[in-house]
């Protein structure tokens, strides 16, 4: 029976029977499946590898220091961590079309993360000859289904701002999560001791808080974001409803404004839309059915703690007709 001590004793083994000497590169997003994926093969091989994490400024409160402090202090990773903040904010000036949203974060994120491994590809070659041979991924089950079970090399010749590398240079993946689900991930991580926030992390998506505002990406608009996002899940937390429901966006809606009044005068804010669904798979959701109190202890909390919003709303609408998130 299913134990997570022996899958990760099994998986060590199988990582430093793969690896051998060689040299091992991780992005790590913040999420779930990399942390674990990645803490698993420092466990095996220690400094043979080095993680990646990239600060594009899209991430939610609090995301980079779980990862640059709590994480590398709970498995004592070789952390690199390349902050792109104001790339990203340049390159996603003026948009508010969503499909080019995605298409910019996609490619700036690509670019960022070749850039810096071939940064270490070179100094890791100029060290000792030995180059960068394997990338990790936190492929799980389902994605191995889904994908037709599929694998081999990861090809990073298709973008070519890798200056300096041979160009039929190709990763041999480290996939130690290939036969678990997400719910045995959890709890590889939590026997790995890693931090909670982290292993217990709702899904997010890849392009952060850049499509969770309705309306172009700025830093203000980013950091009232930020603010009110902190407060739904401290208040979600709080009401120990963290595993009840699948995830709840927060979501700004920055073209839009309203009449509100606060103190003495009126105001003219922007609202704030929660989106919290309950759902097995993503492909399907309902609305969760949170409590009044909670709702109105959020709302309260929002509308005095964030500038520039004056109006709640909470959305009521099952997955389909609508997605999960905004954009
Ligand atoms: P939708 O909005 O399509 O979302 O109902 C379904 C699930 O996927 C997540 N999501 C994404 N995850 N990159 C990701 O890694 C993306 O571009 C992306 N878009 C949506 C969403 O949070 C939900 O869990």
């Amino acid at each position: 029976d299913w134990n997570s001590g022996n899958v990760i004793a099994e998986q060590v083994a199988k990582i430093r029977a793969q690896v051998g000497t060689g040299k091992v590169i991780c992005g790590l997003s913040g999420g779930v499946d990399s942390a674990v994926a990645a803490a698993l093969v420092h466990k095996a091989i220690g400094d043979q590898l080095v993680c990646v994490f990239v600060d594009h400024g899209l991430l939610r409160q609090d995301e980079r220091r779980q990862v640059e402090e709590d994480y590398v202090k709970a498995t004592g990773v070789r952390l690199v961590t390349v902050d792109v903040r104001e790339q990203f904010l340049a390159a996603l000036e003026g948009v508010s079309d969503p499909e080019t949203k995605r298409k910019i974060i996609g490619r700036e994120f690509i670019r960022t993360f070749e850039q810096a491994q071939a940064e270490l590809i070179k100094e890791a070659a100029e060290l000792d000859g030995d180059p960068i041979r394997f990338l990790v991924q936190g492929t799980l089950y389902p994605d191995v289904v889904e994908s037709g079970g599929g694998s081999g090399t990861a090809n990073i010749k298709s973008h070519h701002n890798v200056g300096g590398l041979p160009e039929d240079l190709k990763f041999e993946l480290v996939e130690p999560l290939r036969t678990l689900f997400k719910d045995e991930v959890r709890a590889i991580g939590a026997e790995l001791g890693l931090p909670p926030e982290i292993v217990q992390r709702q899904p997010f998506p890849g392009p952060g808080l850049g499509i969770r505002i309705v309306g172009s990406i700025t830093f203000e608009r980013l950091e009232l974001l930020r603010h009110a996002d902190a407060i739904v899940r401290a208040e979600l937390t709080a009401a120990g409803l963290d595993g009840v429901i699948w995830q709840c966006p927060v979501v700004l809606l920055a073209d839009v404004r309203s009449v509100g009044v606060q103190g003495d005068g009126r105001t003219y804010g922007h609202p704030i839309v929660l989106r919290p669904v309950s759902s097995e798979d993503a492909m399907t959701a309902d609305w969760t059915r949170l409590p009044y109190d909670l709702l109105a202890r959020i709302s309260n909390r929002i509308t005095n703690e964030v500038d520039g919003v004056n109006r709640v709303v909470l959305d009521v609408t099952s997955k389909p007709p609508g997605t999960i998130e905004w954009e």
